[in-house]
């Protein structure tokens, strides 16, 4: 199999935020996930997990979406201020009718992204939740002068006003956030996006519409129809700059989603397939936004995506935890390479969710941590953030369906970045990469392989890992190599 590449044809940039990750208040993600509390015996700094934050920084998030999801909608941002023993408490409906005692809310999120070293992306209420409520907690989070809200936070502790990057308003509101129809839905979002305001004008609110749930044209469609206008001339912004989709994929058997390691070809035949149909869904989501926004000037905010399976057996269904294999992996190589290619109009895309819910990069039991097959995935891809997309063919031989599938760019150093899944489970293929004039010259590479059903366990946590790969010959144009079934893999050439 010939891979063409077009070193002097770049499609434009990879935005960073495509590889963001996503918090909700949901099973053990923020709790013992990421945050334990001061009195933790687990080491932390401020209460966030160091281990958990250090891994996370390794492979360099970009921008990290809180609270949730569908807990967003229910959310009342003054319970979670001032005192934490005085803090409300509340129940999770949603997610499994624990009680939530708010003891990880707006500060301790700024601290968490803070020692991350990622931008913030908070999600407000318009399910259950009042514009006054929304605009006060922007002006809380935002606003550097005298105001009620910006005394009020000086008043519990923070003199500064943070940078608040990305607001989303609402979350699902056809489902959880209000099970709305488009039209009353985008009437709301043109009133809520009103009082979200820019307090700095150097570093507007990036605002986000609610968008639709996989295939839902219609939502889109309607949505645009109703909110998207033009920036005024004046300002770069029209009524939002970013509209969400949703998309999630497992085997889905019946009323069975199915196991997370306990399944057959058929499974992982089913779960590819719907993971490869995120090609058609940006495709189909993407002309009718070219419709009303032919200058690509809105992003596509993919910011919920990854494998849904059935929890571990024994855990509470609520939490929604499962293992991650070698399936999740190529999900996500596969899923990673499709947005790099649509980096015209996909702007971010959280993978759902960061640590201990659906497809995590890092699990947690008490003290002790694994990176997942996942986590190995984005650190090799983590050289695509910022860099551009570089035209790229792959030339299959026969007839058969496309097993490799690939995506390429180059840094600001000239280091070319090949990110390539293949998702045969029996075949695997030779490879020869070819550059129009490029001669390679330095040439490293590493991968993530297994079995289908791989995984690691706290006892095991090295099952699946990245290693070094080596097995390649540098040609004079290109470079040439086996790649193996069921794998991902990522060169670096200089
Ligand atoms: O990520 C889990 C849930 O999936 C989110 O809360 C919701 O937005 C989606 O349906």
């Amino acid at each position: 199999m010939k891979l063409y590449i077009n070193e002097n044809q770049r499609m434009g940039v990879i935005a960073p935020e495509i590889y963001g990750h996503f918090s909700e208040h949901l099973g053990r993600c923020i709790y013992e996930g990421l945050y334990v509390g001061e009195e933790s015996d687990i080491p932390n700094v401020k209460g966030m997990r160091s281990d958990v934050v250090e891994a996370l920084k390794k492979i360099d998030i970009p921008v990290l979406r809180w609270p949730g999801g569908c807990f967003a909608d229910e959310y009342h941002w003054k319970d979670g201020i001032g005192p934490k023993d005085q803090r409300k408490k509340m129940v999770n409906t949603h997610w499994g009718g624990t009680t939530e005692d708010n003891s990880f809310g707006t500060h301790e999120y700024f601290e968490l992204c803070s020692q991350l070293g990622c931008k913030t992306y908070v999600c407000g209420n318009v399910g259950s939740g009042t514009v006054q409520e929304m605009s006060e907690w922007v002006e809380y989070m935002t606003f550097d002068g005298v105001s009620p809200m910006a005394d009020l936070r000086k008043q519990n502790g923070h003199e500064q006003a943070w940078k608040l990057d990305y607001f989303g308003v609402g979350n699902e509101n056809w489902g959880c956030g209000g099970n709305m129809t488009p039209d009353h839905y985008a009437h709301l979002y043109r009133r809520y996006q009103t009082y979200v305001r820019n307090y700095h004008k150097d570093r507007p609110v990036f605002k986000i519409c609610g968008g639709a749930d996989a295939a839902d044209y219609e939502w889109t469609d309607t949505v645009l129809h109703e909110c998207f206008r033009k920036p005024a001339p004046e300002s770069a912004h029209g009524f939002m700059d970013g509209l969400s989709v949703h998309y999630y994929v497992g085997a889905e058997k019946g009323a069975h989603k199915g196991s997370a390691t306990d399944f057959g070809e058929e499974e992982w035949n089913a779960t590819l397939k719907r993971a490869l149909g995120m090609e058609e869904l940006i495709r189909r989501h993407g002309a009718i936004m070219d419709q009303y926004d032919p200058d690509k000037k809105i992003g596509m905010i993919i910011d919920e995506w990854g494998c849904w399976h059935d929890v571990e057996v024994g855990t509470n269904p609520g939490f929604l935890y499962q293992q991650n294999t070698m399936r999740d992996a190529v999900v996500a190589g596969l899923t990673l390479n499709i947005f790099n290619k649509h980096c015209d109009r996909v702007k971010m895309a959280c993978i759902a969710q960061i640590v201990n819910v659906l497809q995590s990069v890092v699990l947690t039991e008490g003290s002790r941590m694994l990176l997942t097959p996942t986590y190995h995935v984005f650190h090799m891809y983590r050289h695509h953030q910022g860099a551009e997309l570089l035209e790229s063919y792959l030339e299959q031989e026969g007839q058969g369906e496309a097993v490799v599938q690939e995506s390429i760019s180059v840094d600001r150093d000239g280091i070319v970045t090949v990110t390539l899944c293949n998702h045969s489970l029996h075949e695997a293929q030779n490879m020869e990469l070819l550059f129009v004039q490029k001669k390679p010259a330095a040439v490293s590479g590493s991968i993530v392989r297994g079995a289908m059903n791989a995984h690691n366990t706290f006892d095991e946590p090295e099952t699946v890992a990245e290693e070094a790969f080596t097995e390649f010959e540098v040609g004079d144009r290109g470079v040439s190599f086996v790649i193996p079934p069921c794998s991902v893999m990522m060169f670096r050439i200089g």
